[in-house]
């Protein structure tokens, strides 16, 4: 499939667009400073199952803290690890989803602003960070 570009001049913090690429869903969240401040916290917690993202889900540039190339941008594949179903974008805290993060709503996998999944849910892994860089500041191409 055609790398896809995607403008994120107008995505706000705590935001998130979603496109296609490959017949897959990409999301692209502008994380807020709370979500940031969130991520270690989470990490040191032990409620992740793979909080330094030490299985290969990501490329190596984006093999970091936020799982991205900047901080404040995630890319992610917008696919459960599970059996595929589309997560849900939870910006805000649930009674599901105490931090807020990425809820499936099919067998109740969840994940935080980094796409890292919890423990004690039937997703085995992270979601998927697809290849992506920076065509200028705001445009992000997948793939
Ligand atoms: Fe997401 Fe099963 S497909 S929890």
């Amino acid at each position: 499939g055609a790398p896809v570009e995607i403008d994120i001049s107008k995505l706000e913090q705590g935001q998130r667009v979603v496109r296609e690429w490959r017949g897959q869903p990409v999301w692209v969240v502008r994380r807020s400073d709370e979500m940031l401040r969130g991520l270690d916290a989470l990490a040191q917690s032990g409620d992740l199952v793979d909080p330094q993202s030490e299985v290969q889900q990501q490329p190596d540039y984006a093999t970091n803290a936020y799982r991205s190339i900047k901080p404040e941008v995630l890319v992610l594949i917008g696919t459960c690890t599970h059996l595929g179903c589309s997560p849900t974008f939870t910006p805000q805290p649930t009674v599901q989803l105490a931090h807020g993060g990425f809820f499936c709503p099919c067998h109740g996998s969840k994940f935080d602003f980094a796409g890292r999944v919890y423990r004690s849910v039937p997703a085995p892994k992270n979601l998927l960070v697809p290849p992506h860089s920076y065509l200028s500041e705001q445009v992000v191409i997948i793939g």
